[in-house]
C-alpha cells in the first residue's frame, strides 16, 4: 500500500534498451507520478518520453513522462533506476564491461547522489555487483538507499523455466536466488516450490539440474540470440518492481543485492539476498540457515564479487 500521498518522482538513467523498458514497466503499472528518462545522447530520452507519453490517452495513465540531457530535471526523486553504461556482445562476460562501465557509473552516481541526496538507488549496470558497489562508495548513500537488481531477473527466468517443466502457472512458482549475478549464482533447489510443493518432489535430479544450470547462463542465453545487445523486457521490468515496492511501501521479499555486514557469514561487498523492499530501501534482510553445499556455493560467489570489486580500484 502506498504510505502517503505524497507525490512520488521516478528518475531513470540511461534511455537504452533496458532503460526504456524500465520506463516503458513503470508507465504501465503507474509506480510514480513523474517518471524522468535521462540519457547523455541529445534528443534520445527526449524523443522515447514523448512518444511514452503519447500513449497515456491509449492507456489511461496520467503520470508525466519527462526526457532529458539535464541531471537537474531529476531533482528530488524518490527513487533512481541506475542503467547507464556498456551492454554485454556474444562471447563478452559481464566482468569484461567492468572498465568502462565503473567509469560511467561513477560519473553518473556524483550526478544523482547531488541531486536526489534522499533518494534509494536501484542499480542495473554490468557487472552488477561490483557496479553497485562503486554507486554505494561514490555516493556515500547509507546502506539501505542502494541496491542492486540481479536477483528479481535471475528468479524470474527460474520461475519461468520451473513453470515450463510443470506446465504451471509462473505466478504460482517461488524460486529464490543469491550470490553474485553471474555463472555463480546460486538458484536455491531446496527453497522452490510450486504452490508450496517443493520442486525436488515433482521433477528429476536431472530436470532440475538443467533448470539450475540454463537459469546461471539465461543471460549469455539471449545474448547468443540477440547478439548486439543483451536482455532488456524483463531486467527492466524487475527493476520496476524493486522500485514499486519502495515508492509505495509494498514490503515485498525480493532477491537483491545489498551491502552486507555480517549476515550470511559475508562483510564488506554487495550479494543477492532475500530482503524486504520499503519506503525506506532495504526494510530487512531474511537471513536464515543455508546447508553446507548452499553455503559453500555461496562462497563462490564471494570470491567471484571479490575479484570484481578489486578491479573497481575502489
Ligand atoms: C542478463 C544481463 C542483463 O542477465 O545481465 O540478461
Amino acid at each position: 500500500m502506498r504510505a502517503n500521498n505524497k507525490k512520488k518522482k521516478l528518475s531513470i538513467i540511461g534511455a537504452g534498451a533496458v532503460g526504456t523498458a524500465a520506463a516503458q514497466w513503470a508507465v504501465s503499472k503507474s509506480v510514480a507520478d513523474t517518471i524522468v528518462l535521462l540519457d547523455v545522447v541529445e534528443g534520445l530520452p527526449q524523443g522515447k518520453a514523448l512518444d511514452l507519453m503519447q500513449t497515456s490517452p491509449l492507456h489511461g495513465f496520467t503520470a508525466a513522462v519527462v526526457g532529458t540531457n539535464d541531471y537537474a530535471d531529476t531533482a528530488n526523486s524518490d527513487v533512481i533506476i541506475i542503467t547507464a553504461g556498456l551492454a554485454r556482445r556474444p562471447g563478452m562476460s559481464r566482468d569484461d564491461l567492468l572498465g568502462k562501465n565503473v567509469q560511467i557509473i561513477r560519473e553518473v552516481t556524483e550526478e544523482v547522489a547531488r541531486y536526489s541526496p534522499d533518494a534509494c538507488l536501484v542499480v542495473v549496470t554490468n557487472p552488477i555487483d561490483a557496479m553497485v558497489y562503486t554507486v554505494f562508495k561514490v555516493s556515500g548513500f547509507p546502506k539501505q538507499h542502494v541496491v542492486g537488481m540481479a536477483g528479481v531477473l535471475d528468479s524470474a527466468r527460474y520461475r519461468t523455466f520451473i513453470a515450463q517443466a510443470l506446465d504451471v502457472a509462473p505466478s504460482d512458482v517461488t524460486a529464490p536466488v543469491m550470490g553474485i549475478h553471474g555463472d555463480n549464482m546460486l538458484p536455491l533447489v531446496r527453497l522452490a516450490s510450486v504452490g508450496g510443493v517443493p520442486i525436488e518432489m515433482l521433477l528429476s535430479r536431472e530436470k532440475i539440474k538443467e533448470i539450475v544450470h540454463r537459469t546461471q547462463c539465461g543471460g549469455a542465453e539471449i545474448v547468443g540470440y540477440l547478439k548486439t545487445g543483451s536482455a532488456f523486457s524483463t531486467p527492466g521490468l524487475a527493476a520496476v518492481e524493486m522500485a514499486q515496492s519502495i515508492l509505495r511501501d509494498e514490503r515485498r521479499v525480493l532477491p537483491c543485492a545489498v551491502y552486507l555486514e555480517g549476515e550470511f557469514g559475508i562483510s564488506g561487498i554487495f550479494l543477492g539476498v532475500p530482503v524486504v523492499l520499503g519506503e525506506n530501501g532495504v526494510e530487512r534482510i531474511l537471513e536464515f540457515p543455508l546447508s553446507h553445499e548452499e553455503q559453500e556455493a555461496l562462497d563462490r560467489s564471494v570470491k567471484a564479487v571479490e575479484r570484481q570489486v578489486a578491479a573497481t580500484g575502489l
